[in-house]
This record gives structure tokens, sequence and C-alpha cells, in this order.
């Protein structure tokens, strides 16, 4: 008796707690994956959009035509969701486009001079697509090719996987390189983790990084100039007027160039500096003061004052190119109507540093057959 008057209580009690917990589930975002069409390119292929959100209602859009960030949606400090990526409403944008807007970057990110580099005593050529110079891969690089893609979702979060075989010889680069890059939003904090991988089946440099421009106030929100940035980095690769590097490792004391300290990104960029002459503004390549290739390092912090946004991004990566969205000129019209005045946004790059092929003091971006590379880069998001 004594015993069933108890027992019978205790259950229902159980089951309107776990009722009760179901509900409360439901009532907040769940983590999804939710695919759209985005568009068909010139030739017809048609693209997707996968939208990869987290419990807490971050959301990251990401195509596959290109390996794009098409948007990324995070709260400010009073929670209010805005879009802090710059980019297009549709897949036509990306291949009219110029300003490599979210996407992944290769077979190498960012410049190679003359667009030629020399591999086991054969020269290869490349395109000069900047200049005199060879920039993200080419005319056709890697964000504007169509990616196969898949969900590889687990309990670390939403996740999608890109991957892309680029053919010998295509762009000029040798070897067949068969590259994946999986974009995960994690569960439990408002980042989206961006690994890479590559094989290859003939010796060949590989360089992959994705391009974001991103305004913590909201794309299209103004410039960026009041942002405040920290670079975890005491010294940068100089470059001449073509922004390709000397081959010097440069400390950044006493320079406009030192984010050390956090600083505002408008506060130094006017300065008469013969490095930020070159570059517009900042468009260079720093060297991470990090420990370990195998590790994450955590090299950029960016603040917003304004809204509160906080971005931090770790690496494997040995360097970062911050820029300040020197090139945009208000011409561009962007998503939802928006238009991208000068320095609208910024970038930080993760990335070998720029012209390595050329420069054998620079860490090595050689892949051989058998080898694996890998990289991967954390983006993560807070408020304070
Ligand atoms: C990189 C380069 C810049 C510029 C942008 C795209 O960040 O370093 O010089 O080409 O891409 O406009």
């Amino acid at each position: 008796m004594t015993k069933s008057r108890f027992t019978l209580p205790a259950g229902m009690l159980f089951l309107v707690a776990a009722t009760m917990m179901v509900a409360l589930a439901n009532s907040k975002t769940q983590s999804k994956q939710e695919k759209r069409p985005f568009g068909k390119t010139q030739d017809g292929q048609p693209a997707d959009l996968y939208i990869l959100t987290n419990n807490a209602g971050f959301e990251v859009a990401i195509t596959n035509y290109g390996g794009t960030v098409v948007s990324l949606k995070t709260p400010d400090r009073n929670g209010k969701m805005a879009d802090v990526i710059l980019g297009y409403d549709s897949v036509s944008g990306y291949e009219n486009g110029k300003a490599y807007f979210g996407g992944t970057i290769g077979r190498y990110g960012n410049r190679i001079a003359h667009g030629k580099f020399i591999l086991n005593g054969a020269t290869y050529t490349l395109a000069k697509n900047d200049g005199e110079n060879h920039l993200h891969g080419g005319l056709i690089g890697f964000n504007k090719r169509v990616w196969n893609a898949k969900d590889v979702s687990s309990s670390a979060g939403q996740a999608l996987e890109l991957s892309y075989m680029s053919k010998d010889g295509e762009e000029g680069y040798p070897g067949n390189l068969s590259a994946k890059v999986i974009f995960t939003v994690l569960a439990d904090s408002n980042a989206l983790k961006i690994e890479y991988s590559a094989t290859t089946d003939k010796e060949t440099v590989v360089n992959l990084t994705n391009h974001a421009y991103f305004n913590l106030a909201g794309q299209g929100n103004g410039n960026i100039l009041g942002h405040q940035l920290t670079l975890h980095a005491g010294k940068f690769t100089p470059v001449d007027a073509t922004l390709i590097p000397t081959g010097e490792v440069r400390s950044v004391r006493n320079t406009p160039l030192d984010f050390l300290k956090p600083a505002a990104i408008g506060a130094r960029i006017a300065q008469d500096n013969e490095q930020l002459t070159f570059g517009k503004g900042y468009d260079h390549n720093w060297v991470l003061d990090r420990t370990s290739a195998e590790v994450l390092s955590v090299a950029a912090e960016a603040y917003d004052p304004q809204s509160g946004r906080v971005l931090n991004v770790s690496t494997t990566e040995p360097g970062i190119q911050f820029y300040s969205g020197n090139f945009l000129d208000g011409t561009i019209q962007g998503k939802d109507g928006k238009d991208y005045p000068h320095r609208s946004a910024f970038c930080l790059e993760t990335q070998h540093f720029p012209d390595s092929p050329n420069h054998p003091n620079f860490p090595s971006t050689v892949l051989k057959p058998g080898q694996h590379f890998r990289s991967t880069t954390v983006y993560k998001f807070s408020t304070r």
C-alpha cells in the first residue's frame, strides 16, 4: 500500500517533468540544416544554399558555388541578430563579382609574383590577374567552381562538406588536387569552424583560405574604421608596390601595423607610411606568434564598440592577411539592396605567406603525393 502510494505520484511527476523539458526545448531554436536553390550558373549548373543553425539561433549560409559563406547571423549585446558578412543575393552576383566575397580561395590564396614559380626544376606559369602578378588562384579560382556537397553533421554541430577535384594543369598548377572543406556551425558556441584538407598526385603548391568580408555592425552598415582590432603577431612580411613580399620578416614595433594591443582600424590608416601607401591601407600578411602548427592558436580579435559584437579568429596557419576593404568603392550592389562603401568591411584571411613558392625562407606551401594537407580556422562570435 505504502509503496504504491509513493511510486505512482513519482512516476507521474517524472512524466510531467519530461513533457515540460520537451516543450522547453521546442520553444528554443533547433539546430538544423536546410537546403534551398541559389540560382544557376551561366552554363546552367544549379547551385544550392545550405543554412546551418545551432540551438542559439546562430546561423551561417553557405553555397556550394565557390564554397562561399553567403551570410552569418549573430546577436549584438542586446540579442539583436544581424548578418555580419558581405555578399550577393544569388549565384550570379558571385559569378560576376571580383571581390571574392566569402569564397574559398585556392589553389593558392594571395599573390604569386609574375605568375611564376619553380618546382623540382620545372617552371610553372599562372595567369597574371592582378597587374603583373597572380592572385587568389587565377582567372577561375576555387571560389568560381561548383563544389559537391554532403551533410556531415554530428554532435559537434551542423556540418557541410564540400569537395572539389582540381585537375592537373588547371590554372597552370601541377597535379590533380583533391580538395575538401568542412564548414561546421558548432553546437556549443556561436562559431563557424572551417577545416580544409587536400591531397595531390603530383608535387604542387597549396594555400587555402576563406575570403569573408566582415562588418560587425551588420553588412552595409557604415565603415569598419571604428572597429578595434588585435593581431597576435609581432612581425609582418613587408611588400613592394605590387603587394609582393620582399622576403623580409619585419617587426611591427613603432609602425601603424602594430595591433598587438587593440587599436581602431582607422586610427593610423592614413599615416604617412610606405607600407600603407603600397596597400592603399591595410592589405598585408602578419606572421602569427603561434606556438604550434598542430593546434589552434588565437590569431585575431575584432570588436565593434557600437553593437558589442566580438569576432575571435583562431587558426593552425602561420599567417593572416588583414585587408581593410580598400578596394570597396560603393559600386557593388550587395545583399538586400545594400551597397558597400570604401572600407565597409575587413577580411582576416588565415594563410601561408603570399608568394611562398618564390621565398625559400617562408614556411613551405609544397604538397607532395602521399602527404595530407590540413588546415583549420575557427571564427567565433560573442559580445561585450
Ligand atoms: C586580398 C588581397 C587584396 C584584394 C582582395 C580582394 O585580400 O590581398 O589586395 O585583392 O583580396 O579585392
